[in-house]
C-alpha cells in the first residue's frame, strides 16, 4: 500500500519525521509529496525543502520525496496511491484536518486518510513555532534535524554569535540580523 504524506515542510520538522518513520513502517511506501503553493511565501524554496528531506529521510528505504500542484487526491491517483496520511497534534488540528479529509473524500472515493496521533513531544511543533523561534534568536537544535537548523540559522543570520539553549544548556548560533526573514 502506497501513501501520500503531503504538506508544506518549510521545513521538515521532528515532528514529522516521526510521522514519516511510524509511516514507513505502515506502508510498502511512503511519499513525502511538498504541495508547490504560489499562494505563500516560503522561507526554503520547493527545491531546498526537497533536499532537506532526502537528507532526512535517507536512512528509511521506503520513503521517496516528491512535489506536486493542484489537487493532493489527484496526485495521489497519480502516483496509485491509497493513503493520505497526516499527523494530528491537537483537537485545533482535528477539526481542520477533518474538514480536509472529507473534502477530499468528495474528490475521490478511492483515497483514504490515515491520522497517526503525533507522538507526545512533538504535539506543540510546527514549522511556524520554528520560524518564529530562529526569527526571535532561540535554538531550534531540539525541534528540526541537525542540518536544517544549520539552514534556519543561515536563513535568518548574516552575523551569528553563540549562545546557550535554555533548555538542554547546548550551544547553538544566535542570528544578530533578522533582515532575511521573507514571512511576515
Ligand atoms: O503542511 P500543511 O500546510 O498543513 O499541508 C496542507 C496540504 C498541502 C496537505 C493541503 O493544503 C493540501 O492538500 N493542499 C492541496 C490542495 C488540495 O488538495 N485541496 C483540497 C483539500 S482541502
Amino acid at each position: 500500500m502506497i501513501a501520500i504524506y503531503p504538506g508544506s515542510f518549510d521545513p521538515i520538522t521532528l515532528g514529522h519525521l516521526d510521522i514519516i518513520q511510524r509511516g514507513s513502517r505502515l506502508f510498502d511506501q511512503v511519499i513525502v509529496a511538498v504541495l508547490r503553493n504560489p499562494n505563500k511565501i516560503p522561507l526554503f524554496s520547493v527545491e531546498q525543502r526537497l533536499e532537506q528531506i532526502r537528507v532526512t529521510t535517507k536512512h528509511l528505504p521506503n520513503v521517496t520525496v516528491d512535489s506536486f500542484d493542484g489537487l493532493t487526491v489527484n496526485y495521489a491517483l497519480i502516483q496509485q496511491a491509497q493513503v493520505l496520511l497526516r499527523g494530528l497534534r491537537a483537537v485545533s488540528d482535528f477539526e481542520i484536518e477533518l474538514q480536509m479529509a472529507h473534502t477530499n473524500k468528495t474528490l475521490s472515493t478511492q483515497i483514504e486518510t490515515v491520522f497517526l496521533a503525533t507522538s507526545n513531544e512533538y504535539s506543540f511543533l510546527s514549522s511556524s513555532v520554528v520560524k518564529e523561534i530562529a526569527k526571535f534568536g532561540g535554538s531550534v537544535d531540539h525541534l528540526v534535524p541537525a542540518h536544517i537548523a544549520l539552514d534556519i540559522y543561515q536563513c535568518y543570520n548574516n552575523h551569528s554569535s553563540l549562545t546557550s539553549n535554555p533548555i538542554t544548556t547546548e550551544t547553538t548560533h544566535l542570528p544578530n540580523n533578522m533582515s532575511t526573514d521573507k514571512e511576515a
